[in-house]
């Protein structure tokens, strides 16, 4: 059945020049039939950059926002449009802008995981792999970070030469990774190294071997001498990780780490989605040319 359903999505993705994104946190199925996967970085810069004419976002919606954003002559495709980001809906464009008046001048650094609105309220854009690169390319010595307080810390940490007004959003799934957890997993295997997302609680981060972003982890994991790995992100990271490395072990730092709104997309969502060429996710004009300025600036920065 499934693969009858992976053959129909395949022949329809040709049919509509069609290239298929996933996050690094969707089903291992979804994943498995990806003409790319990615963290919001790359994906980002894939969106920018294809010659596709649909673009299938398997992601949350603010992922297939900012694909809309940077590619407004391509129809983008959200097949689960109710898959959304908590993290994103705590910051509102209304919010910031009141932050920015009582702090007149400040730069604002928006990581992705936000609305459209609040992108075009911002100077400019981040992910977790390339955080600290933006904020270093600002010369201003102070700036505003939202809507993640645990990535905006983590990063504050090798620039105190900056000072940061955080905003206390948070990504539900990671907090809900907690200490006794993780502090657990290393007692079971003492010879394991200990990765974790940013967006962890700082008190789990500092018990981390290596910080980095989704795809950071799987570059770190696939060039360490390391055979054992506590991975500390959603569950999703896990498909990749071991088919990159099958004879590498990886252990979930915690039964928590399971983000709902990236478990949504199923294939027959995809398939549905690729039928009907619906829902399509677009941005009005006058916001997407001012969200469009602030990840332009971040997509200039060059990678590693
Ligand atoms: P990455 O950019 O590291 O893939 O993270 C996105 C995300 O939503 C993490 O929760
Ligand atoms: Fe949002 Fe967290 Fe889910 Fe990422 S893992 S989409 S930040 S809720």
């Amino acid at each position: 059945m499934s693969d009858v359903v992976k053959q129909q999505i395949k022949d329809l993705l040709l049919k509509h020049n069609a290239v298929l994104l996933a996050h690094n946190y969707m089903r291992d199925e979804v994943q498995e039939i990806a003409d790319i996967t990615g963290d919001s970085l790359a994906l980002s810069i894939e969106a920018s950059r294809t010659d596709a004419d649909v673009i299938v976002f398997c992601g949350v919606h603010f992922m297939a926002e900012s694909a809309a954003i940077l590619s407004p002559n391509k129809k983008v495709l959200l097949p689960r449009p109710d898959a959304g980001c908590p993290m994103a809906d705590m910051v509102t464009a209304e919010e910031l802008e009141s932050l920015r008046a009582k702090n007149p001048g400040v730069p604002v650094v928006t990581y992705v995981n936000s609305s459209a609105e609040v992108k075009a309220h911002s100077d400019i854009c981040c992910t977790s792999a390339n955080a600290l690169k933006v904020v270093r390319s600002l010369c201003e010595d102070e700036l505003i970070f939202v809507p993640d307080r645990n990535l905006g810390r983590w990063i504050a940490r090798f620039v105190p030469e900056k000072k940061f007004i955080f905003w206390e959003g948070f990504c539900p799934t990671h907090e809900r990774m907690t200490v006794a957890a993780v502090l657990r997993k290393k007692a079971e295997h003492p010879d394991a190294l200990f990765i974790c997302h940013p967006e962890s609680a700082p008190e789990v981060s500092t018990l981390a071997d290596h910080v980095c972003s989704t795809s950071g982890m799987y570059d770190y994991c696939r060039t360490s001498q390391a055979t054992k790995f506590i991975i500390g992100t959603e569950a999703g990271i896990l498909y990749k990780l071991r088919l990159d490395s099958p004879d590498k072990e990886f252990i979930l730092a915690s039964p928590a780490l399971f983000c709902p709104n990236m478990k949504l997309t199923s294939l027959e969502d995809v398939l549905i989605s690729l039928k009907t060429l619906e829902p399509v996710i677009s941005v009005p004009e006058e916001i997407r040319i001012k969200a469009k300025a602030a990840l332009d600036r971040m997509l200039a920065i060059p990678r590693d």
